[in-house]
């Protein structure tokens, strides 16, 4: 028998022969991860880490849900994998559970295995329907990592790509950032002419297909759009006729205190796009779900696409116990309630923390976003520094939350706080005083 291998000779093999992603692999040294239960997760070494941000924003349900991992376990047993081309329980199951809890009106549905095959497929679907090609997206957005998803991603990870390695036909819009705002509007005075924008945009261009955007920006900055933006796009995208696509991959699945985003504003998208929660990421499935009127479209031409993992069972299963758990604990409501006080925790810390320059968010989905000067709001990195391999500040106050017991997810300039929705006030409580105590580093940067 051969010597099991040490934390440290596992983190060596995974770095010499995996890649690491979105990053130089010069210097990576992954942690070695043995375990995790609830809200927390275990190094080799046996230290706790309290996952403030459920991995990459998507272990909604915690780690090692019991339910999840026996519809997985049942699953393997009864149908581990058939052609899409057949009916299955489960798939008739989930399309059930799905239409009860996604927005009205979408009705038919193509599963993926990421959230940027979801969106891929989405933007061929809206190509093939409408005849047009054209898709409007906005800068500050993450769609996905392939050609057509990293086209439409506004922020720096679409850089490498230029020109070449993307589809053509995606051009950008101003996104909707009201703590500063790239066309140097105030709301509400602005009347959100960023939505307004957009129909600009479209009739000057012409041929667009479909607006794909965020409905609450995840990665770039938990950006929350003021009450009147959705259905002001919604209202332009019906009067061009172009279809509304909310990837709401993160954004999704109780995050923000409603099953949707969009169900804050009650708009209905002609095609909803998501991922991560809907298996609490157990297993890898996306959803692209399209309107009745895109679906009989489809009756009489070729829907022209296809994964050999399309309705995968062994995917579907977990989405269909994930959707019961999430049911049974009351976690939609949960995250509106704990995000309330996780929000009211976080302002506190911003009367403390002159690095803090704005608080923003919605049920358990926040942003921190740090700033060296108030009121030039100059910030800390810009994101050349990302893509160019320099140490931001946010990334070294992760750093500190590590050594600490603390997993925070950062960007450019700051922190996305997306916890398990079953986290309690104790560990919100712990989360944010570990933050508190890093943001020293940051506070200390600040000009005078
Ligand atoms: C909003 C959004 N869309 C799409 C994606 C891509 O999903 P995946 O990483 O599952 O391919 C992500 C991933 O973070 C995302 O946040």
């Amino acid at each position: 028998m051969s010597t099991p291998l040490t934390s440290q000779e596992i983190s060596e093999l995974t770095a010499r022969y995996t890649y690491g992603t979105w990053r130089f692999q010069k210097n990576w040294k992954p942690l070695h991860i043995t375990d995790a239960e609830g809200c927390y997760f275990i190094d080799g070494n046996g230290k706790k880490y309290l996952d403030f941000s459920a991995q990459l924003m998507c272990v909604n349900l915690g780690h090692k849900n019991k339910a999840v991992i026996e519809a997985i376990e049942q699953q393997a047993r009864k149908l581990p994998f058939i052609a899409p081309g057949f009916a299955t329980d489960v798939r008739a199951e989930v399309s059930k559970a799905l239409l009860e809890v996604l927005p009205k009106g979408l009705e038919k549905f193509f599963f993926t295995t990421s959230g940027t095959e979801a969106n891929e497929a989405a933007f061929k679907i809206a190509r093939m329907v409408t005849g047009k090609t054209k898709i409007i997206a906005r800068y500050r957005s993450y769609h996905g990592s392939t050609m057509g998803s990293i086209a439409a991603t506004g922020d720096p990870r679409r850089w490498a790509m230029e020109p070449a390695g993307k589809i053509p036909g995606v051009i950008f819009g101003p996104e909707v950032n009201c703590y500063d705002c790239p066309i140097g509007h105030t709301y509400p005075e602005c009347d959100v002419a960023c939505a307004d924008y957009l129909g600009h945009m479209i009739v000057n261009e012409s041929d667009v297909a479909a607006v794909i955007l965020e409905p609450v920006v995840g990665t770039n900055g938990v950006l929350v759009p003021p009450k009147e933006y959705m259905p002001r796009l919604r209202k332009i995208c019906d009067e061009h006729n172009v279809l509304l696509i909310a990837d709401e991959v993160m954004s999704g699945w109780g995050r923000t205190g409603k099953w949707f985003a969009v169900d804050h504003w009650d708009v209905k998208p002609d095609i909803l796009v998501t991922a991560k929660g809907i298996t609490t990421a157990y297993m890898p499935l996306g959803l692209c779900a399209t309107s009745a009127k895109i679906a009989s479209y489809f009756d009489d031409h070729f829907f022209s696409h296809g994964h050999t993992y399309e309705a995968h069972p062994l995917t579907l299963a977990p989405a269909l116990a994930a959707i019961s758990e999430m049911k049974r604990l009351g976690l939609v409501e949960r995250s509106a309630e704990l995000g309330d006080y996780m929000g009211k925790k976080l302002n506190e810390l911003k009367t403390k923390h002159p690095s803090i320059g704005d608080v923003r968010g919605l049920g358990l989905f926040w942003g921190v976003e740090l700033v060296k000067n108030r009121k030039t709001k100059k910030y800390f990195n810009t994101m050349s520094d990302k893509v160019n391999g320099v140490p931001t500040m946010v990334d070294k106050i992760c750093a500190e939350l590590m050594k600490n017991g603390v997993f925070l997810v950062s960007w450019v300039s700051h922190f996305v706080l997306a916890p398990p929705l079953i986290i309690t006030k104790d560990e919100i409580d712990f989360g944010i005083q570990a933050l508190d105590n890093a943001l020293v580093m940051a506070d200390n940067e600040v000009e005078v």
